[in-house]
């Protein structure tokens, strides 16, 4: 008998995006599957009940999660949620699993298979799934939207006959997929761009977009990056060297993105509160990091602070605030997963347990905890691990980027 996909409504309080959208329910048809989506559930994204119905989606209550044998999702289900699936459904999601191991053992003892989006392995039969590239890439083109919109100046240089306007002057630290976004976004508003990262890869891609790049080129920043194309944690040396180069430039900069991640660690600390308030008054400061404890000393998650006159951003959830972008592609990514574990013949799911996509991502299963990261971390008393040891706090092993996800090259006028 066919399997039921289940798309609920997201339950956390702001978050706008659905983990379906209509082309992906047609596509999921397609396959065999009947599909759910609750009511409501692409509103916040522009997406009405409607355009899923005439996709093929029935419209349903949240109870339906009761019968669905596949739950997509943007966040990680809540206990109530979890307590809500059937036994053996397939739950995919964007987990964030670090620091919520007992959710991880609750999913594992409710009998699910649950699995971690952002644990898919970056190679190129992948790309089409990568959560973190879908949503880092909008996060950094909306952080120098909002940083523009605060800002009390313009951004590019005007020369008018009442006068010149200076381009606005912006760095991005960290230049991932983020990153190179903000950098391409600030380029394209005509801001003169410079972008710091630890990672010496990053320095033909931000010079690629016509950015100056900026870092302490000593031999640890050299070999400073791991065999998946992330950036490894710095000595406390390299750190302050780094600190001492980007004190200097900060405080000749109007706009300041920070978007400096390393996978399962807390997020770097770049900018201290004296560096903050050596920049001019009226400037900004927008700190992507902020969920993961935020790049920025003064930074609050969900705020706009004011640290004598320059204002840091926090915004949570930036890619949800351009949900209608967002959530078609997150729901493009979940499709391309989902279509690889589907048995087409009879409409079903059926999981490889042997594929390196689910090898990589599957965090529970079968009642346990099977994740190479998170097994040892249940708490006692959970199936999954008698003798705990402590968590080894690293995402799965990545391979080598097949290809540089930086955006196309722009032409700037700095
Ligand atoms: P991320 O979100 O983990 O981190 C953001 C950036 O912060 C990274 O560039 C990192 O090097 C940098 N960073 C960390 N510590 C720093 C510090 N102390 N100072 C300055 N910068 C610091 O990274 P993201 O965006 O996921 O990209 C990581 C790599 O993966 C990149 O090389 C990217 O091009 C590559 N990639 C490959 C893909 C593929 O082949 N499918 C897809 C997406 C990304």
């Amino acid at each position: 008998m066919a399997h039921t996909v289940f798309v609920p409504k997201e339950s956390e309080a702001n978050e706008t995006r659905v983990a379906a959208s209509p082309e992906t329910v047609k596509r999921m048809k397609g396959l065999g599957l009947e599909v759910v989506v609750e009511k409501g559930a692409g509103l916040a994204s522009r997406i009405a009940d409607a355009d899923f119905a005439n996709a093929g989606a029935t419209l349903g209550t949240p109870s339906a999660a009761k019968t669905a044998d596949i739950v997509l999702k943007v966040r990680r289900p809540s206990d109530k949620e979890i307590a809500g699936y059937k036994k053996g459904a397939l739950v995919i999601a964007s987990m964030d699993p670090y620091g919520h191991e007992s959710v991880v053992a609750a999913m594992g003892a409710a009998g699910l298979s649950a699995f971690a989006m952002e644990f898919m392995p970056r190679i190129t039969r992948a790309q089409v799934m990568d959560v973190l590239s879908s949503q880092a890439n909008l996060a950094g083109y909306r952080a120098v939207i909002d940083a523009a919109t605060e800002y009390d100046r313009a951004m590019p240089m005007m020369m008018t006959a009442a006068g010149t306007v200076p381009a606005a002057r912006v760095f991005v630290m960290g230049a991932g997929v983020a990153g190179l976004q903000a950098i391409a976004t600030a380029r394209r508003l005509g801001a003169a761009v410079s972008a710091t990262d630890v990672r010496p890869a990053a320095k033909e891609q931000v010079a690629s977009l016509g950015a100056k790049f900026i870092a302490v080129e000593d031999e640890e920043f050299k070999a400073a990056e791991t065999a998946g194309g992330y950036a490894k944690e710095m000595s406390k040396e390299y750190q302050a060297k780094q600190a001492a180069l980007v004190a200097e430039h900060i405080a000749k900069q109007d706009i300041v993105i920070t978007t400096a991640l390393i996978p399962g660690r807390p997020a770097p600390r770049l900018i201290s509160a004296a560096m903050v308030k050596s920049m001019k008054p009226g400037s900004i400061i927008v700190d992507l990091a902020v969920e993961r404890g935020g790049n920025v000393e003064g930074a609050r998650a969900g705020e706009i602070v004011d640290m004598d006159g320059v204002r840091i951003i926090g915004h949570l959830n930036v890619a949800g605030r351009i949900p209608a972008s967002a959530s078609l592609l997150y729901a493009k990514n979940l499709y391309a997963f989902l279509e690889t574990m589907v048995d087409k013949e009879k409409g079903e799911a059926a999981v490889n347990a042997e594929d390196e996509l689910v090898k990589a991502t599957l965090l529970t299963h079968g009642g346990q905890v099977v994740h190479a990261n998170f097994k040892d971390a249940a708490p006692a008393g959970t199936a999954a691990a008698p003798k705990a040891k402590p968590a080894a706090r690293k995402p799965a092993a990545r391979k080598k980027p097949a290809k540089a996800a930086a955006p196309a090259k722009t032409e700037g006028n700095s």
